[in-house]
């Protein structure tokens, strides 16, 4: 594992605009997404990563090509510390779960339904709900994945990553930027930030489809899927310290 100091001295934020790094990212999104211990829900399903792998070639890959995407680079290594996966809350058409045809869910099918629910709490609020005739690209700015390699977690290197990520939607015109937050730690570094809770979805009561309490068991501190929305128009990043 990586020292604090050393680590957190080493770290880049950079835009992924090099597409060498796609795979490495992805690898990073798959060990963070799939690994016991890791993000939560997948976690206390069990996914894997190759139940997971599907979601990275069908959701993933398409919004490194949108520009929005960060990566944390260890400069003294080469290898990549954390990224933060993100694109327009309206998605091009086809790069949907709306759109059943893009990918067979499987063992996917409960966190896709459980951010589904939260988002069909908070998109109305926006205008943004599916079928809204009027719902357009280019307000809400969606945080979909945030990752942090193991070695280099506890260093807050995910808030240095929404930093970067926040204050390039606030200038590409986003109104709002918006995280569907299944870990506690993502919910604390999004209201670090300055994130309004406007969706929550407790683990505890949330029953899938076929009305089990598959998330129940869920250990804490993480105890919802909490979608936090920052207002653009008012954001400033912090000063560094
Ligand atoms: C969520 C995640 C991106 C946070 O990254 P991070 O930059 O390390 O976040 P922070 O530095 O704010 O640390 C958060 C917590 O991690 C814990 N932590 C510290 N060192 C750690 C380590 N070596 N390993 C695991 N967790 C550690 C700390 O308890 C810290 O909590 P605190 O703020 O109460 O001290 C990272 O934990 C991760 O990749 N998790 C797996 C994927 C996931 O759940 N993504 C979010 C889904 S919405």
């Amino acid at each position: 594992m990586a020292t604090a100091g050393t680590a957190t001295r080493n770290v880049v934020i950079q835009r992924l605009t090099d597409s060498r790094l796609f795979d490495q990212v992805s690898d990073v999104i798959l060990r963070c997404f799939c690994e016991p211990g890791g993000e939560p829900v997948n976690d206390i399903l069990g996914i894997t990563s190759s139940d997971f792998q599907h979601m990275i070639g069908a959701s993933v890959s398409p919004m490194y090509q949108e520009g929005a995407c960060f990566v944390a680079m260890d400069i003294g290594t080469g290898r990549v510390a954390g990224a933060v996966v993100g694109g327009d809350m309206v998605p091009l058409p086809g790069r949907s779960s709306e759109d059943p045809s893009v990918f067979d869910l499987g063992k996917l099918r409960d966190p896709m339904d459980l951010i589904e629910a939260v988002e069909g709490i908070y998109l109305p609020k926006r205008g943004l709900a599916p079928g809204n005739p009027t719902r357009r690209r280019g307000v809400v700015f969606h945080h979909w994945m945030f990752v942090v390699h193991p070695d280099y977690r506890g260093q807050r290197l995910l808030e240095r990553l929404l930093v970067a990520q926040l204050g390039w939607a606030k200038t590409a015109g986003y109104l709002y930027s918006v995280a569907e937050c299944t870990s506690r730690y993502s919910w604390a570094s999004m209201q670090r930030l300055g994130a309004v809770e406007q969706a929550r979805i407790n683990y505890a009561t949330w029953r899938n489809r076929d009305g089990v309490l598959s998330l129940a068991g869920i250990p804490p501190p993480h105890t919802a899927c909490v979608c936090a929305e920052v207002d653009l128009v008012g954001w400033k990043a912090p000063v560094e310290r």
